[in-house]
């Protein structure tokens, strides 16, 4: 990602001697979407604490201001979004942006097709490459018109909103993308609508749903929505991220003098298999002060370091940690022994195609990972040295690599790191704080 003036972020960083202290970590990037979503679907002023100020988050509240709903955030941080329910929300006057959120585009999509008005969405490059045919086709079925590229595939989406009937829609992902796109146009629709997934996928719609008063039905992976229902404005606390708190609780427990303790994370079940995974390669994960705040469980979370093994992580898994396999790649490298990761190809079509992405970039720093058809297999054991990657425009990318950098011997040099401010900004100063001798500065390249 290039700056218009032609300079690219890098920073440089060294490995550090210590990995230890007491953080927090920005909000959850899926639940600070979905507030503004679903605040804006409702009747009243919602109130947000917690909310994710990233690129991607800030995509979808730009979206929603040009759609016409009004927003203000008090000097404490409160976010307050006026809803005045979906008719209120007006035809826009110009394109979309969801930049490099799939969760804006998709999202966004399902709230449109539901619009009797006409919009189009597009995003970075990155994003004009990501399939869309998955939400394209659910919500067509629905009865909206969505026109992209490539038959539907591509953004930009240019969506004619209809009044739309329910379905029952059998998802051939798990993907909580599309299951919630479906979901928003479902509680436009006439009759119920339910979406089914080959396995569970995160579930902060459904939950948030239910805190807007929403009936949300649940059986085995269907979930089922109501058509025509009025939500009813809440309030709302975003806990920390999961997936933001995984690069930290990677460092430490790689680490011989490893020691972090994270407030206030999310920990709902369809999100933590990277702190199983992480368990099972012999670090102590400890959750204290367990709570649960708007329908979503949270914890103080520690963990020590110590040496790791190599493990498996299988498709059962996968959509529990889906954005955590950057990370728990460099765990791997560092551990002792193999570790196999399958079932995982939809890795291929995030930011980047991540299983390409980790085998290049993780093997110029010295790790023996090898890349299969849905996976990584990962020798471990190898001692890292220091190199010059490159997150390739992604930001778990560019963040996963700095953890690596962490371990290595030398300079390591990570390109292409302005990206990382689309989901977790501010964090090379606490990385910074917590590695003192790492010396991670950011340079122009
Ligand atoms: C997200 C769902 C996941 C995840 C993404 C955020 C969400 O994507 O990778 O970072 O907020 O719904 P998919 O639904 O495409 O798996």
């Amino acid at each position: 990602m290039k700056a218009e003036t032609g300079t690219m972020r890098t920073w440089v960083l060294h490995a550090a001697h210590r990995i230890e202290g007491t953080m927090g970590v920005p909000g959850d990037k899926s639940i600070s979407h979905r507030s503004l979503l679903l605040g804006a679907m409702a009747h009243g002023v919602t109130e947000v604490r917690g909310f994710l100020r990233s690129q991607d988050c800030l995509a979808t509240l730009h979206a929603l201001q040009v759609l016409g709903v009004e927003m203000v955030e008090s000097a404490e941080g409160c976010l307050r979004i006026m809803g005045q329910g979906p008719a209120a929300l007006g035809e826009p006057d110009t394109i979309l942006d969801a930049g490099n959120s799939g969760t804006t585009l998709r999202l966004l999509a399902g709230l449109l097709a539901g619009r009797p008005f006409f919009s189009v969405i597009t995003g970075d490059a990155s994003l004009r490459s990501r399939p869309m045919r998955r939400v394209v086709d659910p919500l067509s079925a629905m009865g909206a018109t969505l026109l992209g590229r490539a038959a539907g595939q591509y953004p930009p989406l240019a969506i004619q909103g209809r009044e739309l009937s329910g379905i029952a829609w059998q998802s051939s992902v798990a993907s909580a993308q599309v299951k919630s796109a479906i979901l928003l146009a479902g509680l436009q629709a006439r009759g119920e609508t339910s979406v089914t997934e080959p396995m569970p996928s995160r579930d902060h719609t459904e939950r948030m749903l239910a805190g807007f008063g929403v009936p949300v039905r649940h059986q085995g992976t269907t979930v089922t929505v109501p058509g025509g229902v009025r939500l009813k404005a809440t309030t709302l606390s975003v806990p920390g991220d999961v997936s933001s708190a995984a690069f930290f609780l990677v460092a430490a427990a790689a680490h011989p003098d490893g020691e972090v303790f994270i407030r206030n994370v999310g920990v709902n079940p369809t999100r933590t298999g990277a702190l199983e995974v992480l368990e099972r390669m012999g670090a102590r994960v400890v959750r204290e002060h367990e709570r649960t705040e708007a329908g979503e469980p949270a914890a103080d979370l520690s963990v020590r370091g110590g040496s790791l093994r190599g493990t498996t992580i299988a498709s059962r898994l996968v959509p529990r940690l889906i954005d955590e396999i950057p990370v728990l790649s460099v765990a791997a490298a560092l551990a002792e022994g193999e570790t196999v990761i399958s079932g995982a190809a939809e890795l291929r079509v995030k930011e980047v195609d991540r299983l390409s992405a980790l085998a290049g970039e993780l093997s110029k720093l010295g790790a023996r990972v090898t890349e299969e058809r849905d996976g990584l297999r990962i020798l471990g054991g190898r001692r890292l040295r220091g190199a010059a990657v490159s997150s390739r425009g992604d930001h778990r990318m560019a963040m996963s690599l700095a953890v690596a950098g962490l371990f290595a011997e030398g300079e390591t040099r990570i390109q292409d790191v302005a990206c990382v401010d689309t989901s977790f900004p501010g964090f090379a100063r606490l990385l910074a704080a917590v590695a003192p001798g790492c010396g991670i500065h950011e340079v122009t390249d």
